[in-house]
């Protein structure tokens, strides 16, 4: 370990936004303890790395976290680890109970057992807000999930609060926005970025849910890292703060801009809108700039490039590693 300043320990840290946390830490010289089970995160993704990184195969709720983070002397756990798919939340919310919630406790539980003060936690600004209040949505709107992930990241701020009260244990959750940019897997439950790309690339139809003018607010992973970074220090603390550009990109806007960036047609294929998509989506982000002194530095039209090349470098190593089929997919996710 070469890094000077405390270890931090990343759940979900091979993982698409986990990397990107992972990466930002080491070079702010932190040691990082990455605990992943590796159901959807690559070892790949952190083979950049080096040695100021120690991944820890394991799920999140095994004993081996507890130790792990005590022998690694970690002082603040970042926790990304999640079951991300809403879709499958809705089939199976037991299941995403016990990911999301269960595996929360499991690692507020562990943080406390080892010491650790501080844990910041991957909230989805995108989708506990619901669709009552009218974007860019601050933190103060009331919380109304349409979705079992989206119930299991706000219902897990009552277990934090609850581990302050009696552990002492020390809180900051992120809402982020729609996070896109390199190492977001487009064979996956990805987002739309990614999955155009794949698509418009290869020269395969896409699809757009609805007219296409349902609007998101997509964050760079980058500049996500780098709220993670500043959230990992003494500040926002037992409180929620969003993450995102505030800016409305619309769907059919956002397909233009990608096809242009692939040479490929702006010729998307329509198929109805999906219930349960929210129609517009926007953070206010005033309190990170307040409280972590945040605010998005990647443009869209940076980060949508940047983007691209990546998964066009990346297609013939997943060619090789992909599995038979895929089933198909439609391109959001909230
Ligand atoms: N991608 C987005 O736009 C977005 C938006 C809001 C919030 N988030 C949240 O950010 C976090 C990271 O999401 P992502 O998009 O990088 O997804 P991802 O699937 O790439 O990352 C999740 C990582 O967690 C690991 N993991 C899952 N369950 C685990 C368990 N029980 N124990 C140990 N490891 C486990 C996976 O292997 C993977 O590496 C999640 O908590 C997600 O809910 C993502």
């Amino acid at each position: 370990m070469t890094g000077a300043r405390p270890p931090i320990a990343v759940t979900g840290g091979a993982g698409f936004i986990g990397s990107h946390v992972t990466t930002a830490l080491v070079e702010a010289g932190h040691p990082v303890l990455v605990i992943d089970d590796l159901s959807t995160g690559r070892v790949a993704n952190l083979a950049a790395l080096g040695s100021d990184v120690e991944l820890l195969e394991a799920d999140v709720a095994d004993p081996a976290v507890s130790r792990a983070l005590g022998t690694f002397g970690v002082s603040v756990v970042c926790h990304l680890a999640a079951a991300i798919d809403v879709r499958a939340s809705v089939a199976d919310p037991a299941n995403d109970a016990l990911r999301n919630v269960v595996g929360t406790v499991a690692v507020l539980q562990a943080a406390v057992d080892a010491g650790v003060g501080k844990v910041v936690f991957a909230s989805s600004g995108g989708s506990i807000y619901g669709s009552a209040t009218p974007p860019p949505v601050a933190e103060t709107a009331p919380i109304a999930p349409e979705s079992p992930y989206a119930a299991s990241k706000a219902a897990v701020e009552l277990w934090f609060a609850t581990f302050r009260r009696l552990h002492g244990l020390r809180w900051t959750a992120l809402a982020l926005a729609n996070v896109y940019g390199p190492r977001q897997d487009p064979a996956g439950e990805a987002g739309v970025i990614s999955l155009f790309a794949d698509r418009l690339i290869a020269g395969e139809p896409t699809m757009i849910y609805g007219d296409g003018s349902q609007t998101r607010d997509f964050v760079h992973a980058a500049d996500v890292a780098a709220a993670f970074r500043a959230a990992c220090g003494p500040v926002a603390e037992d409180l929620r703060v969003n993450i995102g550009t505030g800016v409305e990109t619309s769907v059919r806007r956002l397909h233009t801009m990608m096809a242009e960036l692939c040479g490929a047609p702006d010729e998307p294929g329509r198929a109805p809108a999906r219930p349960g998509e929210l129609h517009r989506s926007a953070l206010d982000a005033t309190l990170a700039g307040q409280l972590l002194g945040w605010s998005p530095a990647v443009q869209l039209a940076d980060g949508l490039a940047e983007t691209v090349e990546w998964i066009r470098g990346s297609m013939p190593g997943r060619a090789a590693e992909a599995p038979a089929a895929q089933p198909a997919r439609g391109p959001l996710r909230t």
